[in-house]
């Protein structure tokens, strides 16, 4: 079927939508959206109204990662699967309308089994009061994931992921009581470059034991290739082709999917009726206040194909306000023989942590700085690279600046 003919019938679907599907560890959800109220967190429908409660209310800041869950969006077009961590705290359910989330429950559990990762986070010693734990299990298994997806993993039990990538696959995960040496060798002694040496005490194998082939033996089995663990439903593959995008006039949560559409529904809502435009919402996480604010409209940028562009030219490489931080690092990085790209990407890669860059987007951040003087450091490194910023308003167009200080 043609790109153009898909589009069509998905906006043809969207006219008659009055709710919200998507998937918890494969279980099907459908929620009216007249009854929703759009400020309601994954977190908070999580623990209220479903039994998965490994997902715990640590900072409610973005900050801490009990409340990380794996979020998995299907692009029909593409035929292509993405799979992110993401703060259950700040992340919206509105939001996250045909995307298929997955809980530490859902990687594995007393009934069906635990998974590799809980398995090994055990053996390691890596858990005491275990506040932490499931958050950390998604972490893990999250760059388990993304390391064996595009790549088989090899045919010997150990995963792509380099034992440096392990070091970082729980930044930003705290745990207060356990140490994050145990932590990290959970992780390691999935990676295939590990130095079976470096690992500390652990329940699978004594010291001394340190041959690779052995210890390997004794490791809970860690089978990428064959595991279902995680797999986006096919039914929700079907709906998300039938058609998935809302109604953008009908409820108080809309996504509008192109720019002139959300400049009309900015100019009905503009006779002082309280309106959010929301991208990550992120930002909740660290203006509080905001979230004890009512708003009456919400209006969701992410599905605005303008906002999310990423083109390269001769001039540069220029991102849509809705692309995320960790969308804007990856493609930095894909700039061959820019060093100075390659430098930003350094810097922006110790913004806030992975969980937070996969739904905070750049706009996001640039509009935290513009309006509430918000410490930015993306602006910063705008500022040294000279960066252009774009800004479309419905009376007067579109206008350009560059960065300065
Ligand atoms: C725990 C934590 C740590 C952080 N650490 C850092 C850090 O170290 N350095 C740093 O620089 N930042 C940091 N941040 C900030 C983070 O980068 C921003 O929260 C994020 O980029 C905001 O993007 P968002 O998509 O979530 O925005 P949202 O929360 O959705 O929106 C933020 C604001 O921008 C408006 N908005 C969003 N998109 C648009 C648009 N396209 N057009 C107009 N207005 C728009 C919204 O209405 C809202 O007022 C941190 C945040 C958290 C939660
Ligand atoms: S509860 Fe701390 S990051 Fe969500
Ligand atoms: S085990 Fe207690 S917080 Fe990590």
């Amino acid at each position: 079927m043609g790109e153009q003919k898909v589009i069509e019938e998905i906006e043809e679907a969207m006219k008659s939508k009055t709710s919200m599907v998507f998937a918890i560890n494969g279980e099907r959800f459908e929620l009216e959206l007249s009854s929703l109220d759009p400020s309601t967190t994954l977190i908070d429908f999580l623990r209220n109204k479903t039994p998965f409660k490994s997902v715990k209310l640590g900072c409610g800041e973005g900050g801490c990662g009990a409340c990380v869950v794996l979020l998995s969006k299907y692009d029909p077009l593409l035929e292509k699967v993405d799979d992110f961590t993401v703060s259950s705290c700040l992340t919206l359910l509105c939001s996250i309308d045909g995307c298929s989330i997955t809980t530490s429950e859902g990687l594995g559990n007393s009934r069906a089994g635990f998974h590799a990762v809980h398995e090994r986070i055990a053996g390691f010693h890596a858990t005491q009061c275990g506040f932490c734990t499931p958050g950390m299990s998604v972490s893990m298994f999250s760059a388990l994931l993304n390391a064996d997806k595009s790549h088989p993993p090899p045919h010997n039990g150990f995963s792509n992921l380099t034992a440096a990538e392990a070091e970082k696959a729980v930044s930003g995960n705290l745990c207060r009581c356990t140490g994050y040496r145990p932590l990290v060798d959970a992780c390691k002694s999935f990676s295939a470059d590990v130095d079976i040496e470096d690992l500390g005490y652990n329940s699978f194998c004594k010291k001394g034991e340190q041959n690779r082939a052995e210890v390997l033996k004794t490791l809970p089995c860690y089978d990428h290739a064959t595991s279902q663990v995680c797999k986006f439903p096919e039914f929700l593959k079907e709906e998300i082709k039938n058609g998935m995008v809302l109604d953008p006039r009908k409820y108080r949560w809309s996504s509008p999917v192109s720019v002139s559409e959300l400049q009309g529904l900015l100019s009905e809502a503009e006779n002082g009726m309280a309106v959010k435009l929301v991208a990550g919402n992120t930002s909740t996480g660290y203006y509080k206040e905001e979230k004890q604010r009512t708003y009456e409209r919400f209006f969701d940028v992410r599905r605005i194909p303008e906002l999310a562009v990423v083109r390269r030219d001769e001039k540069g490489v220029e991102l849509g306000a809705a692309v995320t931080i960790s969308k804007a690092i990856e493609v930095l990085r894909g700039e061959e023989n820019v060093s100075m790209l390659e430098k930003l990407a350094d810097h922006m890669e110790k913004i806030a942590n992975r969980f937070v860059r996969n739904t905070g987007t750049v706009g996001g951040n640039i509009m935290m700085a513009q309006r509430k003087q918000f410490p930015s450091d993306l602006t910063t490194i705008l500022v040294a690279a000279r960066a252009t910023v774009k800004i479309m308003s419905s009376g007067s167009g579109q206008e350009e600046f560059t960065f300065h200080d």
